[in-house]
């Protein structure tokens, strides 16, 4: 599999997403992935499994050094007193010394962006986290949050798949060196891997409507996937995506299906979307 360099950080390109996975379920997931070459891994305070997916990460016997991992801070605790305590919490509960990479979860207006870049920086500083970035930023916030960070970001983790135009993030991310990381980058695997574009290209490379969707996003330059399964032969499935390669006229075809009104992630908190 391919890395993504992201200012200073080299990012698998595809990951294991795990929001919904708990418990025993979580864990035995997290190291079936790892022992079938997954080397990146992504959770969040939020998604209540941090313990569960550590105890994946020690069950695979994969070296602390050889895999990425990323745990985001929510909302809620952007303060930077909060901040603080919320990460290291975070690398409690995983059972690790530091994270590869430690994301500002979702942006909060009530408090100012300087003094959660500043924790977000302290906390690199101190070894809590290799590399640090954000999610669910749009192209302003994420102009401002470059420019207020004494380091480089690493990422934008947003919501991404074909239905969802997300050029202009893209574009931010390109720019500023950073990689786009893709969420939900199987539209949760529902009508969109019945779409004509998809199917007719999972028929011309022998490949599922999955396969393709995680190629298209993976094809891109800078671009990551994380996706999410409970399904252990599909970790296989979702990994198999680096031995073809979908034609130009497959990429664009596939990026055609964008249409207005398709986040999955649209919540009263959400910032202004591009
Ligand atoms: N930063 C954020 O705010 C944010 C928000 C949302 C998500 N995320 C991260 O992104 C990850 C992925 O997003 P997501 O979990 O919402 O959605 P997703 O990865 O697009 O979709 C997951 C769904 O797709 C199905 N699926 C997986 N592989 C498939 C395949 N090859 N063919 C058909 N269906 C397939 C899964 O079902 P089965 O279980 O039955 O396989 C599951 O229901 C999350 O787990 C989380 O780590 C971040």
């Amino acid at each position: 599999m391919h890395s993504i360099a992201a200012n200073g950080a080299h990012i698998p390109a595809l990951g294991l997403g795990t929001w919904t996975l708990k418990d025993d379920e979580c864990t035995d997931m997290v190291a079936e992935a790892l022992k079938l070459g997954y080397r990146h891994v992504d959770t969040a305070t939020s998604y209540d499994n941090e313990e569960a997916v550590g105890a994946g990460l020690r069950a695979s016997g994969v070296a602390r050094g050889d895999f990425f991992l990323t745990t985001k801070i929510w909302h809620t605790d952007l303060a930077p007193r909060d901040f603080r305590r919320s990460t290291e919490a975070s690398l409690k509960r995983l059972g690790v010394d530091h994270v590869d990479l430690l994301l500002i979860h979702w942006p909060d207006p009530k408090v100012p962006l300087a003094d959660t870049l500043g924790a977000l920086n302290e906390a690199r500083a101190k070894g809590l986290t290799r590399h640090i970035g954000v999610s669910n930023f749009p192209t302003a916030l994420l102009a401002e949050a470059t420019g207020l960070s004494d380091a480089p970001l690493a990422v934008d983790q947003v919501e991404y798949h074909p239905y969802l135009d997300q050029s202009k993030v893209h574009a931010a991310c390109q720019g500023a060196g950073m990689a786009m990381v893709s969420y939900c980058p199987l539209h949760r695997g529902g009508d969109l891997l019945s779409e004509g574009p998809i199917l007719e290209a999972a028929k011309a490379h022998g490949r599922t409507p999955g396969q393709i969707v995680l190629r298209w996003h993976v094809q891109q330059e800078g671009v990551v996937a994380i996706p999410r399964t409970t399904k252990k032969e599909r970790l296989k499935e979702n990994l198999a995506i680096f031995d073809f390669a979908l034609s130009g006229d497959e990429m664009k075809a596939i990026s055609a299906l964008a249409r207005p009104s398709s986040r999955l992630c649209d919540f009263r908190f959400s910032p202004k979307w591009d």
